[in-house]
């Protein structure tokens, strides 16, 4: 059995595994979440790589053929020391999620994101010279929320509204870190009712499908199997993650060698 790898910091890669029981259901996946050094978004670029290694590195002990960076402050700052690093496929989530909002926007974008993305400058890079007026802004609430379970909390529609309500040019609103699709219900309170919210998730796994198909690598027949580890609190984890799964999830503990 081979899997497909995708790892975050917590619960946010969790809409990446939602894109992928879409549009792969027969994938069998192992699901790592670094949830006692989160959020990544506060951390310094060195910080997120040496974490983003351990992950690659634990993934690789454990018959991946694939991994999908399931973060988009990992994607967006230190991708290509890991694609260097990584000796199998390594898919991240936001060079597919852009070149799709690209296409989507009408005038003007805006990215959402990390305080760490937002910082790293890959968004406006990719931004600069195309066709669109654009926006990257960090709204560095929104992961604490999440990971505290206070996703459907009421606090959560005021704190959106104080990072976008003046975002009323946007048409289209890339969510720039994996977490962000947890809150679209807030996040659409806070905006114009006819903005598009793009998830970056499903064109990463589009090109994940993509590239297992035309290199031979899909697993067609087997029955999927799935396997959650993470490095913080198992049982949080599992009482939040089985609810945006919505199936019961039993994650393992993963301890770090080197933990900081
Ligand atoms: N979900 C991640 C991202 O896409 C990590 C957020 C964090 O830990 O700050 O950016």
């Amino acid at each position: 059995m081979s899997y497909i790898g995708v790892f975050d910091s917590g619960l946010g890669g969790l809409t990446t595994i939602r894109a992928m029981q879409q549009l792969m259901p027969s994938e069998s996946f192992i699901y790592v979440g670094d949830t006692a050094r989160l959020p990544y978004g506060e951390k310094s670029t060195s910080e997120i790589l040496k974490y983003a290694m351990q992950m690659v590195d634990f993934l690789q002990g454990h018959d991946v053929k694939l991994i999908i960076v399931a973060c988009g402050t990992v994607s967006s700052t230190v991708m290509d020391e890991l694609c260097e690093y990584c000796k199998i496929p390594i898919i991240d989530v936001v060079r597919p999620g852009i070149e799709f909002a690209i296409k989507s926007a009408k005038d003007k974008l805006a990215v959402i994101a990390t305080a760490a993305t937002v910082r790293g400058g890959f968004f406006q890079q990719a931004l600069k010279g195309r066709h669109l007026q654009f926006e990257v802004r960090a709204c560095p609430l929104f992961v604490p929320l999440i990971e505290n379970g206070m996703a459907e909390h009421p606090i959560t529609v005021p704190i959106a509204k104080l990072y976008l309500s003046d975002l009323t040019e946007a048409d289209t609103i890339v969510l720039g870190c994996t977490h962000y699709p947890l809150i679209t219900h807030a996040i659409k309170k806070a905006v114009a009712s006819d903005t598009k919210l793009i998830d970056m998730s499903l064109a990463a796994v589009k090109t994940a499908l993509t590239h297992l198909e035309t290199s031979n690598m899909s697993n067609s027949s087997k029955p999927q199997s799935q396997q959650f580890y993470v490095s913080g609190n198992t049982s949080q984890f599992d009482r939040q993650a089985s609810k945006i799964l919505k199936t019961p999830i039993t994650s393992k503990k993963i301890f770090w060698s080197n933990p900081k």
